[in-house]
This record gives C-alpha cells, structure tokens and sequence, in this order.
C-alpha cells in the first residue's frame, strides 16, 4: 500500500552529509517530522535550522554502536513525537584494502557500524514501531549486500549480514502490519570515500562518476511512498543481472582485474 510521508513520525541515521542530508531534506519537504542523527553535532545543527522552515526537525547527535546513543534516540522519538513510524538505518562507514591486510578492529568497526547498530536499534525500535501509523523500516544497504566485490570484503560482509536480516524480517514483521525494505545503492557521489577506515584498495574509483545522493535520495524517498520491499539503484542494476545469469563469468571478470592489479607485487 502507498505511504504518505506527511506527519510521519521519521528516525533517520548518517543524516550529517552524503544521502542521509539529502534524504532528510525530501523527508521535511514532504511534511515529516523527523529526528535527525549522526556524530557530528554541528552539521546536524545547521541541517535542523535550516529544515526547520518545512516543518519539525530535531537533531540528536549520536554514535550508533553507541547502546545508551540508541536508547536516546527512541526517547526522544517518544517523548517528543510520542511515538515512530519509520526508521532509516542510513549510517554507515567502509574500509578499502584487501581482507589479508586488514586488521580485526577495522572488521569489528564495519560490522558495529553497518550490521550490529542497525540490528539493534531494529530490535529496540520494534515495539515503538509496532504502534505507529503504517510503520517501515528502511535500510541503506549496498550493492555490495548481494554481490561480494574484492577489496571491500568487511564492507560487503556487513552489508550481506543488513540484507540478511532484513530479509527474514520481512516476513516476521508482516503480523504487525510493518515494511521492511531495502535499498540497494551502486557506486554514489558522497564524502564515503573520505572517511574510509582503511584506503588501500588499487582499484582507482571516482567518486565523481557515481550516481548523486539527491538521485539517491529521491529513489529511496519513491520506495518508502511505493513501499518497495527492494530497490536497486545505478550500477547495481547491470551488477547483479549479470551475478544472476552468468555468476561465472562475473567471478572471472573480477579475478582477471585483481589479476592485473596485482601483476607487479
Ligand atoms: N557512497 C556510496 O558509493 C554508497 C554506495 C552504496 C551504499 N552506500 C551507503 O549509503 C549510506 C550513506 O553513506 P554516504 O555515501 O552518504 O556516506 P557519507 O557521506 O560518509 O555518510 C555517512 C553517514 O554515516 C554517519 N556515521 C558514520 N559512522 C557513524 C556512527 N558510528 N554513528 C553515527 N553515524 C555515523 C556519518 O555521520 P558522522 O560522521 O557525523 O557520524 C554520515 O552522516 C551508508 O550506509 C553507505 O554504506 C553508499
């Protein structure tokens, strides 16, 4: 069933730059009253100010491997807004380099960030969400959350294990009446790449040439009113067509490129 996003009550993660910015711009324009959050204080300030002429509009800086950050979180829906109708697991963080020359706490950091953040405040905001107005969860994963690709090995693994859970979720949560859904971005124009927790891939990627969080944002604005259980986007789209129908060749393709990355080492 379609959802109209007027007066909805809106928790959305990594709100302070790339998708999430744009995404909370939609949302306010839209008439959600939203709850904006990520680390960085300032940044959600200045977004809250300015979001502020469209409607209501908290910031609520938080880290979210942070339990007691969470818990904040959901207090502030329900003390504010009185309950939830939809949460966006939208932070995220990446590492670049192959797995053998990473570490265990660049692993860990991934999963925290990506997967046991998300799971989490999946679970704790269940009971909040269960009775809001047509409640949804969204989650922002990646391509990388169905195809595996070299060189972002935590990544994808965190994402896969977001995928994963969101899709026995779907079903579990179908009782009371709660979407589930999932975006699947490819390659996108943000500060991602900045704040790698490791940059040592060879594969030059150019940021540049990816979609645009606005493209982005828009697409994930269209799924939560269609109420899309999966949206792909950019070249996600070609990516995991050919990992369907030719999974061979797609895993020689890959093989051949870490080829020639590496001849010379
Ligand atoms: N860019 C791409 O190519 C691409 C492709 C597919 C999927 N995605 C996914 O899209 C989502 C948004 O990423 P983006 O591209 O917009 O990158 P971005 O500009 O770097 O945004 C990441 C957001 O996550 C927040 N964040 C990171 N760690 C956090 C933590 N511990 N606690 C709270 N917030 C945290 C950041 O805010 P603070 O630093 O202020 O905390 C920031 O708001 C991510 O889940 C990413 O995996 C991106």
């Amino acid at each position: 069933m379609a959802r109209s996003l007027a007066g909805r009550r809106v928790l959305l993660t990594g709100a302070s730059s790339g998708i999430g910015r744009c995404l909370a711009e939609r949302l306010a324009r839209k008439g959600a009253r939203l709850i904006v959050s990520a680390r960085s204080a300032d940044k959600l300030d200045e977004l809250a100010a300015r979001l502020k002429v469209s409607g209501e509009v908290l910031a609520v800086p938080a880290d979210v491997t942070n339990a007691e950050d969470r818990q904040q979180l959901l207090e502030t829906a329900q003390v504010r807004f009185g309950g939830l109708d939809a949460l966006i697991n939208n932070a995220g963080v990446a590492s670049f380099g192959h797995f053998t020359g990473g570490t265990e706490a660049i692993l860990r950091q991934v999963m925290e960030v990506n997967f046991f953040a998300p799971a989490e405040l999946m679970r704790s905001a269940i009971p909040l969400l269960r009775n809001g107005e047509q409640p949804a969860i969204v989650n922002v994963a990646s391509m990388c959350g169905r195809c595996g690709l070299p060189a972002w090995s935590e990544y994808s693994a965190s994402k896969f294990a977001l995928v994963g859970l969101a899709e026995a979720l779907r079903a579990e949560m179908a009782r009371y009446d709660m979407d589930v859904l999932t975006v699947l971005p490819g390659l996108t124009n943000t500060d991602l790449g900045k704040h790698l927790l490791r940059n040592e891939g060879r594969m030059k990627l150019d940021y540049s040439q990816g979609m645009s969080p606005a493209a982005v944002a828009d697409a994930i604005l269209a799924a939560i009113e269609k109420n899309r259980a999966e949206t792909v986007l950019g070249e996600a789209r070609w990516m995991l067509r050919v990992k369907r129908w030719f999974p061979g060749l797609l895993n020689r393709l890959m093989t051949r490129k870490v080829g020639q990355l590496y001849a010379h080492s």
